[in-house]
């Protein structure tokens, strides 16, 4: 059987593809957000995942206002990346796992999630960035990927109660899924951030703690928020925030958090990484709490 082997929520800021690119990582600004991924290295080299279920949301490069589906699973066997015009190299294509990739459409259909099924996907920078802090010497990459994509561009988005149904289900999915392979689920996104509008800027520290703490301890509560209370409290494009709700659901049961990192700012936003296991598969040493955790706020 599959083994779900725990859930990383990671920010997917573009202007981190373009310190990778220029290989800044070591510059005053970028070494503590990028020191905050070596414990997530650690974690990832002892864990070895077989494949990656990678929830994020297009932000206009594979769904245009045209055509936007609400939920969107990719199952072709490999996702190629394109320009978005932020000036990022575009990258070698990621190997699909279309087997696992209709395991979950089929689940989710049956469980009444009316998905959109694609054979074909562009990915972003919200799937290519986080791969990238993932898996520094990639590619090739040493993992398969299925993306998951949930609409955040125009609204009515979904709520934060069926992102997180939506991520149970998924779960259940995994859980059940007849092969012998170690699957990690990345959700990508957040923590506050606004690009636009009167508030460009905005960012709130409080809240993102917030929202890390009940993460792990309690992800329910932060299903009770609309999604314009999100949007006030994280910013137009902290929303984003639905995917880690959703990442962190497919976790069915307690989960211990294995590191934290939160770092203000990166371009324009709040980034933060949060690296939680199943509780059961923790040792004596890594109960809730326990864990690496650093907050930094530069700038
Ligand atoms: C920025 C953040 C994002 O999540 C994104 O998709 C694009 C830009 C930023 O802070 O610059
Ligand atoms: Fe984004």
């Amino acid at each position: 059987m599959a083994r779900h082997a725990g859930v990383i929520c990671t920010s997917h800021v573009p202007a981190i593809g373009k310190a990778i690119a220029l290989r800044q990582q070591q510059q005053t600004y970028w070494k503590p957000f990028f020191d905050g991924y070596r414990a997530v290295h650690g974690w990832l080299d002892r864990l070895r995942p077989d494949v990656v279920v990678l929830i994020y949301n297009d932000h206009g490069l594979n769904f245009f206002l045209d055509k936007l589906p609400t939920f969107a699973v990719g199952a072709a066997p490999e996702y190629r990346n394109a320009d978005e015009g932020w000036g990022l190299p575009t990258i070698a294509p990621f190997p699909g796992d279309p087997q696992l990739s209709w395991h979950l459409i089929e689940s989710l259909v049956a469980e009444e999630f009316d998905i959109t099924m694609c054979q074909e996907m562009l990915v972003d920078h919200a799937f290519v960035v986080p791969m990238q802090l993932l898996w520094p010497m990639g590619p090739p990459w040493p993992v398969k990927t299925v993306p998951i994509c949930i609409n955040t561009v125009q609204h009515p988005l979904p709520t934060a109660h069926r992102c997180h149904r939506l991520g149970q289900a998924i779960g259940r999915a995994i859980d059940a899924y007849d092969e012998d392979v170690n699957v990690l689920v990345l959700g990508t996104g957040g923590l506050s951030h606004q690009l636009d509008g009167a508030r460009a800027g905005f960012i709130n520290k409080q809240f993102d703690h917030l929202c890390l703490e009940q993460l792990v301890s309690d992800p329910e509560a932060l299903t009770r928020y609309s999604n314009i209370e999100l949007v006030e409290l994280a910013g137009t494009q902290g929303i984003e925030i639905l995917m880690w709700i959703a990442a962190r659901a497919t976790l069915l049961g307690d989960v211990t958090q294995v590191h934290r990192n939160y770092h203000v700012p990166i371009s324009n936003t709040a980034s933060g990484v949060l690296v939680m296991e199943p509780r059961e598969t923790s040792g004596p040493r890594e109960r809730a709490g326990s864990g690496t955790r650093r907050d930094q706020i530069a700038g």
